[in-house]
């Protein structure tokens, strides 16, 4: 199991409701798929941990930076872990204008 971070930028006509939207079908496409995770959204950035079985991030990841309501894309790091640090969700959406929810998830 890996837990993966990344940034990036959204595209400029994005809105508050569209990334609620991003977070909607992300949280039941990520349950199948094993994956957890939290996106922090601070109106004009993306940072976002998943965390799931290797492959299943790698390709999720793969998809995700190819969708054009963001761009800059970045992965920040990616390690191996035993335990996810957000079993229970499948995706949140947190409004973390520092990103530091997201980003110190990494040291868990
Ligand atoms: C910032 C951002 C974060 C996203 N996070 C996820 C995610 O965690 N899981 C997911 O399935 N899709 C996520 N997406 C959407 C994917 O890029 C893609 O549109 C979606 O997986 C396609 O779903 P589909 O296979 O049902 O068409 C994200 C998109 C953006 C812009």
């Amino acid at each position: 199991m890996i837990r993966l971070l990344y940034f990036s930028t959204a595209r400029a006509n994005i809105n508050r409701r569209d990334v609620e939207g991003i977070v909607a079908h992300a949280a039941t496409k990520n349950k199948a798929l094993g994956v957890t995770g939290a996106l922090a959204y601070n109106g004009r950035n993306f940072c976002q941990v998943l965390e799931g079985p290797e492959d299943v991030v790698h390709e999720l990841v793969m998809a995700i930076e190819a969708d054009d309501r963001h761009s800059g894309f970045k992965v920040l790091d990616e390690k191996e872990i035993d335990k996810p640090h957000f079993p229970d969700w499948s995706m949140q959406l947190v409004n973390n204008l520092d990103f530091s929810t997201i980003i110190n998830a990494m040291n868990d």
